[in-house]
């Protein structure tokens, strides 16, 4: 007997293309997960148009968020197993995390516990990012808990920072690594869970990396 797919909620804010990759992802037959809704806190995220184009029920939520029993109501509706907040702005409400304990990720384009927190997205992250100097940045997948980009890492994916880059151009590198990150994330979850997903490797994520693989590499003129 066929496992059942396992039902992906998403929680989005923006233009969704992170959703699209997921929507993607689904095109193949053993991706072992579905998208059954998508929500968002802005009756004009690109997210919801991506979805009503897939064919996937969407639904709103007032501005800031704060709405903890629509959203389980939704989710319960819909049977979500997990929900992924895929450039989800606000804070989810505590009694919305405390029912998907364990089961509700969220993707920030920085290398996690660094650059994050409230205030932390968008182009600040970028931002703060050449600001310091660092030289590798790239995608993070945690699962959510009551603060804001804190809770248990799951899978990163290193991105080179070149020397001139501005926020704009890291941010497309760093956007088109959480395509491929987010997508192998949730297909290992509905494999195995939290544990599949924690051991995925870098090499499940595609052609990314162009990172040198040891200190002589990366001190060779
Ligand atoms: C992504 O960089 C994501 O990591 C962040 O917000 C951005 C959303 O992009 N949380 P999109 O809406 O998926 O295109």
């Amino acid at each position: 007997m066929s496992v059942p797919d396992l039902r992906v909620a998403v929680l989005a804010s923006g233009g969704g293309s992170n959703l699209q990759a997921l929507l993607d992802a689904t095109h193949d037959p053993e991706a072992g997960f579905s998208v059954v809704l998508v929500v968002s806190n802005r009756a004009d995220a690109g997210a919801l148009t991506r979805a009503a184009r897939a064919g996937v029920r969407t639904a709103t939520l007032r501005e800031d968020g704060q709405d903890p029993g629509r959203l389980l109501a939704l989710f319960a509706e819909c049977g979500a197993d997990l929900v992924v907040l895929a450039g989800y702005l606000k804070l989810v409400p505590t009694a919305v995390v405390s029912a998907f304990r364990g089961r509700m990720l969220n993707i920030h384009p920085a290398l996690l516990p660094a650059f994050g927190g409230p205030g932390m997205y968008g182009r600040k992250v970028h931002q703060a990012v050449l600001a310091a100097g660092a030289r590798v940045s790239g995608p993070t997948v945690h699962v959510v808990d009551e603060v804001y980009d804190h809770g248990r890492i799951l899978a990163q994916c290193p991105v080179p920072v070149a020397a001139d880059d501005t926020p704009e151009t890291l941010a497309a590198r760093v956007l088109d690594a959480e395509h491929r990150l987010l997508p192998a994330v949730v297909r290992a979850w509905a494999r195995g869970g939290a544990a599949a997903a924690l051991s995925l490797r870098a090499a499940a994520f595609g052609p990314s990396l162009s990172l040198p693989t040891t200190f002589d590499d990366a001190l060779a003129p």
